[in-house]
């Protein structure tokens, strides 16, 4: 029998304790030795003036025992409070966002009448990309959002995907991108890739253009075992791949780092079905049973995972799936069924092999501080240039004349670009302009250079904001302007 673990537990809200209470009856009736410590997190504790919607003793709980189990929780809106799930995901640093996306029997979907099994497991970066948050307003007409893809953040994660593939038996993992476009960003995470993939050599690895990932995981999704993507791309190749096995409320999640993990179900509180007792608990369940493999309850994992595709073969369903000619379930009749069901193993679809496993959970130990993760570096590096974004409705041309004399001499301006297509010193008369224009000047030059010449210039124009450009060794460290 093995030793029971400590974890918390967050009923969410909506539908969230509908669906936990069913999930933590067929855990308790397939006797998974674990202990439930329920903790206060969601959206009535943001309107008790908690501002990150958790109590104290809540964070307590989850940063001693490392793993949380979660229902869908809403973020008040309008009220400047940052989503509960992000901001839980990012404070723990849960770099590897997992989701598992089956074929289940019972779920009508394209390729289950096609008899084409879909078994695809994303793995998407967690912390940052796009969902930095680091917005700004630069023009009343021009908002940027910064996407920061780091080397260190890169690697975590793409060696999580090749680590979970050596473990699970996997054969191949895929990396998609970007690559072609955003060649720094994109391309720091595929070079990040193909290094790691080095010590990886027994697993096939390869990398494809995001877009044409999209089109293939539509055609032929049984070419794919696990993906690897930065955060905005994979949360939408992971809401697509959702839409493969019959939509979100099959789609079960892990936010795996270090040393807190959160495994939770992906759709959200269902606010029009709440208290209806309708909800499917599915989603919820998969994910945890994703947690209870990775806490080494194999067995119990896959008991679990049999009882329900036995139940699912049955023709059993909640109002959202499944053959309309069968009368629909409640949540509670639905858990129930598969706590009948325990013991039965699925006929029409591969049962989970029942072995023991062993955990690859190791409870926290508090850091002593934040982690610093800065990779090996000797490249020389020098500051050639700056990039200025400045505010203007003049055209190119114009600008040109007003910023010259502002330039030093021992700087050239040497292009302006409008979104991003170079207006100066060649551009199209058909290049739409938006009131928002970086310069690039270059030449040799220091940060105190830079910021005089930045001074000189806010005399004549708003400068929202510059990039210091710096050659690597051999590689410039930004990207030429359209047409440059
Ligand atoms: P939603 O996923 O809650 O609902 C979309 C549709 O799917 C609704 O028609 C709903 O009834 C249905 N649905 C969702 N889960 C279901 C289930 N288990 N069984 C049967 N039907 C189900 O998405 P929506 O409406 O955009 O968001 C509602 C709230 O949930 C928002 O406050 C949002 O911020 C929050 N949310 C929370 C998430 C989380 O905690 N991880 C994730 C997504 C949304």
């Amino acid at each position: 029998m093995s030793q029971p673990i400590k974890i918390s537990v967050a009923k969410g809200d909506g539908i969230g304790p509908e669906i936990m209470d069913a999930v933590l009856s067929v855990f308790n009736a397939a006797q998974v030795p674990l202990e439930y410590e329920f903790i206060d997190m969601g959206k009535t504790f943001f309107e008790q003036g908690f501002g990150t919607g958790m109590t104290p003793a809540a964070k307590e709980s989850v940063e001693h025992n490392g793993i949380l189990f979660k229902g869908p929780m809403e973020t008040p809106k309008g009220k400047g409070m940052k989503s509960i799930n992000v901001t839980a995901r990012k404070t723990w640093s849960t770099y590897a966002n997992r989701r598992h996306f089956q074929s289940l029997p019972g779920v009508d979907t394209v390729f289950s009448r096609a008899g084409i099994p879909v078994d695809i497991t994303i793995v998407r970066e967690n912390i940052e990309g796009t969902y930095g948050g680091i917005e700004h307003l630069n023009t009343h007409d021009v908002a940027i959002c910064r996407r920061i893809i780091t080397r260190p953040g890169s690697e975590q994660v793409i060696r999580f995907a090749f680590e979970m593939a050596r473990k699970e038996g996997f054969t191949k993992v895929t990396c998609a991108h970007k690559a072609n476009i955003m060649k720094i960003t994109d391309g720091m995470f595929l070079e990040t890739f193909q290094r790691v993939a080095t010590e990886y050599p027994e697993i096939q690895s390869n990398d494809i253009i995001v877009d044409d990932l999209a089109m293939k995981l539509v055609a032929r999704p049984q070419e794919f075992q696990v993906v690897v993507l930065t955060n905005l791309q994979g949360d939408i190749m992971s809401d697509l791949c959702a839409g493969l096995v019959g939509g979100l409320g099959f789609a079960p999640s892990a936010n795996v780092g270090d040393n807190i993990s959160i495994f939770e179900a992906v759709h959200g509180t269902a606010p029009d079905i709440t208290g209806k007792g309708v909800a499917n608990p599915t989603s919820l369940l998969l994910s945890g049973l994703m947690m209870l493999r990775y806490l080494g309850f194999v067995k119990h994992a896959a008991n679990i995972e049999n009882a329900l595709r036995y139940t699912l073969e049955q023709g059993v369903h909640t109002g959202d799936f499944g053959d309309r000619t069968i009368p629909s379930v409640g949540t509670t009749a639905f858990a129930d069924a598969i706590i009948a069901n325990l013991g039965k193993q699925p006929q029409f679809s591969k049962p989970r092999e029942a072995v023991e496993g062993v955990s690859i959970f190791k409870k926290p130990q508090a850091p002593a501080g934040q982690k610093m993760m800065v990779s090996a570096d000797t490249t020389e590096k020098k500051i050639i240039g700056v990039d200025v974004f400045i505010e203007s409705a003049l055209n190119g041309e114009e600008l040109a004349n007003l910023i010259g004399p502002v330039v030093p001499s021992s700087l050239k301006l040497t292009m302006i670009s409008n979104r991003g297509t170079m207006v100066w010193p060649t551009g199209s008369v058909f290049t739409e302009c938006v009131n928002h224009y970086r310069v690039r000047v270059e030449g040799e030059t220091n940060p105190r250079e830079i910021f005089a010449f930045l001074a000189n210039l806010s005399d004549h124009l708003y400068v929202p904001s510059y990039e210091v450009l710096r050659q690597y060794g051999d590689k410039p460290g930004f990207s030429l302007a359209q047409g440059q």
